[in-house]
Parts: structure tokens; sequence; C-alpha cells
């Protein structure tokens, strides 16, 4: 079902929200040059907002096993959307939806929100979903500030008309980009945003149990050395870059552990190869 509150928002225009930054000048704003464990920063984009290609060849040579990824996705997503039609779908870090544009197409969604904090992405995901069957809006915000406002929104008191549950929450690689403790803030805020029946996929690269980031990470840079050959060497560069700094991928099981705190069962749908990409299905606790 859609509330007029979402009917209002939906649009193939770009919202920006309150508490977002100003893309007018990036150097000037304070959250975009904090350092990069905290939630957005600089660096933490700078791949995405000005290398987007060097990402896009990486999916499409598969080097991050983003195929076997998209049809467990699939799967999970066509199962979901096989019955009823489904509410919302909210997409985190949605980067140019290249992944699950084809896939959402095909569900009997309500409508889509996707959300990412790198600005000039979201008109190339908007390309991606012209002509679909439901409304789309795309917003431009950090997704803790989404999902916490959205929450807020949800919870408020006295009750007012908020907006309706979503079916689905996906966030495909963004995740690792805040520090452990934001990421259990988004898990505390997204779970009373979800419809009893609904659920959240987390698709990202993530540490072995026991493994410290300074170990993965010198792990995941003697990958790309030795088996992203493929890559260009500039391109293989910039991405060895941006993981040295702003990855912060969580271990496997503590992860697990603080969805279990925040309200969320899960199981594992996929994992890949190489010990880091990994596909997580939520769903509220009873
Ligand atoms: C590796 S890309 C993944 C894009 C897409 N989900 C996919 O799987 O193809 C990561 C995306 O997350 C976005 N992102 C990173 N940190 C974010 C944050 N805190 N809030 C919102 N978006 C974020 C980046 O701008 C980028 O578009």
């Amino acid at each position: 079902m859609t509330t007029p509150n979402d009917q209002a928002a939906a649009s193939q225009a770009t919202t920006r929200q309150p508490s977002q930054r100003s893309a007018a000048d990036p150097d000037q704003d304070p959250e975009l040059t904090a350092p990069a464990a905290s939630n957005v920063s600089r660096g933490s984009l700078e791949l995405f907002t000005r290398s987007w290609q060097a990402y896009r060849h990486v999916v499409d040579l598969d080097l991050m096993e983003h195929r076997a990824l998209t049809r467990a996705l699939e799967a999970l997503l066509l199962e979901r959307g096989g019955g009823a039609p489904l509410g919302w779908m909210a997409d985190l870090g949605c980067g140019d939806l290249g992944l699950l544009a084809p896939i959402l197409r095909r569900l009997p969604l309500a409508g889509l929100i996707g959300v990412d904090a790198t600005a000039a992405v979201l008109p190339l995901a908007a390309a991606r979903m012209e002509g679909s069957p439901f409304p789309c809006q795309w917003i431009d915000s950090d997704l803790l500030d989404w999902s916490e406002a959205r929450r807020a929104q949800r919870e408020s008191d006295p009750p007012g008309p908020g907006p309706e549950p979503l079916s689905l929450v996906s966030c495909l690689f963004a995740l690792h980009h805040l520090d452990d403790s934001n990421k259990q803030r988004v898990l505390e805020a997204l779970r009373p945003c979800l419809a009893p029946d609904g659920c959240l996929l987390v698709a990202d690269v993530f540490r072995g149990d026991g493994e410290d980031r300074q170990a993965y990470i010198q792990r995941y840079l003697q990958r790309i050395a030795s088996q992203w050959q493929e890559l260009p060497a500039a391109e293989r560069q910039l991405v060895g870059d941006h993981l040295s700094a702003s990855d912060f991928p969580a271990e496997r099981e503590q992860f697990r552990q603080l969805a279990a705190a925040a309200g969320w069962q899960s199981h594992w749908l996929w994992n890949g190869r190489h010990g880091a990409e990994a596909l997580l299905l939520l769903e509220p606790s009873p």
C-alpha cells in the first residue's frame, strides 16, 4: 500500500533531505572532510564521485563475483515478488543500480526509493529505471541519516500518517564504508521501518572471523595485484587506494551478532569464493 506521503514524494526527481550535505563546494563541507572512519567522508566517496567508471569495470569484469551474487539476489527477490503485490522497497547506497535495475523492473513493487550520498550517480540510476511500472524516488543522502529519519517518522509521537512499512530493503556494497557502531545504528533504525514479513538484503565484503582490518586489506590488495590483471593498472591503483583508506568491513559472525542485537534473524544466502563478498538475508526476529 502507498501512503499519500509516499505518493507525493515519488517522482523521477532527486530529493535532498534537510540533514544533507551541500554539494556546492565539497572542499568546504565539514561532513565530507571528516575522517574516513566516520560515516560519510570525502575520501570514501571519491572513487564514486570521480571514477565511477573504475567501479563499473570491476563489476563488468566480474572481479567481485557480481554475476553469482546477482543470481542469488534475483532468486530471492523473484520468490518474494511471486505472490501478492509488494509495498515499497528502498535500496541504500544504490549507485547506478547497475546490478538491481533489471530485476527490480520485474517486481510488483508499490514504489522504489534509491538513496545514495554521491549525488552524481542518482541520474544514472533514474535512467536505468525509466519507464518502470512503479514510481521511483531518488534521494541524495547518507544512508544512516535517511534510515534514522525514516524511523523517526514511523515512530512519531503522537503518531502521524508516517511512511508505510517497507517490504524490501537492500544495501549492496555500501555498509562497509561505515564503522561498526554506525552499521549497528543502521540496523537498529531499519528494523521498525520494515513490514513484519519484510526483509533486508545486505551484500557486502566481510572480514573473516578473527581477521583484523589490516590483514583483510593486505589480503584484498594481494588479490587485486595477482588476479585483477584485466583491470587497467591505473584503475587497480584507484581501487586499492580507495579500499585501503575507506573500507571497514565487518567480521562475518560479529555482523550477525550486531544484527541479532538490533532485532534481526539472519542467514547467509551466498558466499563468494574469496572469503570476502557475501550476501546476508535479514528478517525481523519474531
Ligand atoms: C560500491 S558502490 C555500490 C553501488 C551499488 N549498490 C552496486 O552494488 O552496484 C557503493 C555506493 O554506496 C554509496 N555510499 C557509500 N557510503 C554511503 C553512505 N554512507 N550513504 C549513502 N551512500 C553511500 C557510494 O556513493 C556508492 O554509490
